[in-house]
């Protein structure tokens, strides 16, 4: 073990070839421990890659080029065409054999920091349901519980945290009792952190004299973390094959789909992926495309509007696969990544964003009113041009799609805030409710009259109510809980 000396002296030349000396300028004044705190997030960096980014990123904005001979990629579409149909029962059967071996992880990416919420916590303790308000995580718990009743294993269950909400986030799982799931089937582990960068002098920012302004970086992270946390050797030791991808914003999310699994599973795919339609050229979703017939997501902000706009000749949009971050991974993909001779980086995205930081000559925090800082996230979706097969699976937005990301404003129902998700979960159980011939009250613009839930242990599929006791009608203005 490197006494606290050596580590001084090494973190000293390593921030000095980076030109960021300043992040260890008091260090003399720090307490031992802060000094251990200090060290250890600078230890935690790559500096040589922070260095080439600032080149690259913070002192220019990196310009997008639309790669040439730029295509929509192909789908499996929700409904398929007569002819397709064995194989869609076939890749149904083979899902769910995979998950009945165990040979199938849930992974949920919950390191985001959830701002645009404004939820004093990890995003996925906030309440989701309509009645129950039913934390995210125990949305998905719930879920878990509902698949390994069904298909008669248990499914081992990945969390990313960041070293932010790492702690809370494992004391709500311990509080709620890992809510009813084996705890040795639940793996929480964090993903590295990225400094934050001062547009102005391009040094990394300090959020006090003992502590970098570090966030998550991106989501693409997990790809490296799930590697260096030893989930991958977890999997492997459980015969896991392939990892089911999901976002912790997302309350309905079928986090084990057996038919996605399967297409992915059969068409020999490393990363696959589900669109749904846009229901506008520019909808803010990725484009699922071809490049030089490499599957790439193009950010609906790069995409130009010739493009968006384009239709085919039977007036649907041509680059209609928008991308909602739901993705089948196979464990020996992610292997691959981690072990190859050269390793493996994701593109680094650059955001504008106001940091708060910590000034010395003043001796406080400031906090800007505009964006000060510039912060480099990579994208998961950024691997799969790295794939020798990629598959895209189209589903339904209301069976499949209410997610939770932007706070409600009073009087409204905001895009994908917690009351259109809770819109949505009620719009999806009325369409089960009806599938097995309850009358559901809506009103004469066809909104439900009610508020709905539908418990994941109850039902993950609208078959599953086949099992239980339903009215024959709803009431107007009820509330029901199944
Ligand atoms: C994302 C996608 C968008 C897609 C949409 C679907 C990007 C750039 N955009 O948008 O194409 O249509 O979801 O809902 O991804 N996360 C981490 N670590 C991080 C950053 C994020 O785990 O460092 C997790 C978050 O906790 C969350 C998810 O990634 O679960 C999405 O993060 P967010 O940055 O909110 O992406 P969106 O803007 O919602």
């Amino acid at each position: 073990m490197p006494t606290l000396d050596e580590r001084h002296a090494a973190a000293q030349t390593a921030l000095n070839a980076a030109g960021q000396s300043h992040v260890l300028a008091h260090y003399d004044a720090l307490t031992e421990a802060q000094r251990t705190a200090l060290l250890a997030e600078v230890e935690g960096i790559d500096w040589p890659e922070v260095t080439r980014l600032i080149e690259t990123h913070v002192k220019q904005k990196p310009v997008f080029a639309i790669p040439e001979g730029l295509e929509p990629a192909p789908w499996y579409p929700h409904t398929p065409p007569d002819r397709d149909k064995p194989r869609y029962a076939q890749a149904r059967t083979h899902g769910e054999t995979l998950i009945a071996e165990g040979k199938v992880a849930a992974f949920t990416v919950a390191g985001g920091q959830g701002t645009r919420l404004g939820w004093d916590g990890p995003k996925g303790t906030f309440p989701a349901t309509p009645i129950r308000g039913l934390p995210l995580f125990a949305c998905f718990a719930e879920y878990l519980q509902k698949a390994e009743e069904k298909y008669g294993a248990p499914v081992p269950w990945y969390v990313m945290t960041s070293p932010i909400n790492d702690a809370p986030t494992r004391a709500f799982f311990e509080e709620h009792h890992h809510f009813g799931l084996d705890p040795a089937n639940v793996m929480i582990f964090p993903q590295a952190m990225m400094p934050a960068i001062d547009m102005a002098t391009h040094r990394v920012l300090l959020k006090s004299p003992h502590a970098l302004a570090l966030s998550p970086n991106g989501h693409g992270g997990s790809l490296k973390a799930l590697w260096t946390s030893g989930a991958i050797a977890d999997m492997k030791k459980r015969g896991v094959e392939q990892i089911s991808y999901s976002q912790v914003d997302n309350p309905i999310v079928r986090m084990l789909d057996p038919l996605f699994i399967g297409l992915h599973a059969l068409d020999h795919a490393q990363m696959s992926s589900k669109m749904l339609p846009k229901a506008f050229p520019k909808e803010k979703l990725g484009n699922f495309c071809l490049v030089k017939g490499k599957m790439t997501v193009i950010e609906y902000s790069n995409l130009p509007d010739a493009l968006a706009e384009q239709r085919t000749d039977d007036g649907e949009l041509r680059f209609r696969a928008g991308s909602i971050a739901l993705h089948a991974i196979r464990t020996d993909f992610v292997e691959t990544l981690n072990t190859g001779a050269d390793g493996f980086s994701l593109p680094f995205n650059r955001a504008e964003k106001k940091v708060a930081h910590w000034d010395h000559a003043a001796q406080q925090t400031v906090t800007p009113d505009t964006p000060n800082a510039v912060k480099l996230e990579t994208f998961v979706f950024d691997a799969l041009p790295m794939t020798d097969a990629s598959i895209i699976y189209e589903t339904d937005r209301v069976d499949e799609f209410g997610p939770i990301k932007n706070a409600d404003v009073p009087g409204t129902v905001e895009t994908d805030s917690p009351a259109s998700s809770k819109q949505l979960q009620t719009e999806r159980a009325a369409r089960w409710l009806e599938s097995r011939g309850v009358t559901v009250p809506r009103t004469a613009d066809g909104v439900v009259d009610a508020t709905l839930e539908i418990k994941q242990t109850t039902a993950i599929y609208p078959e599953d109510l086949a099992e239980i006791d339903l009215p024959n009608a709803v009431a107007a203005g009820s509330e029901l809980l199944l």
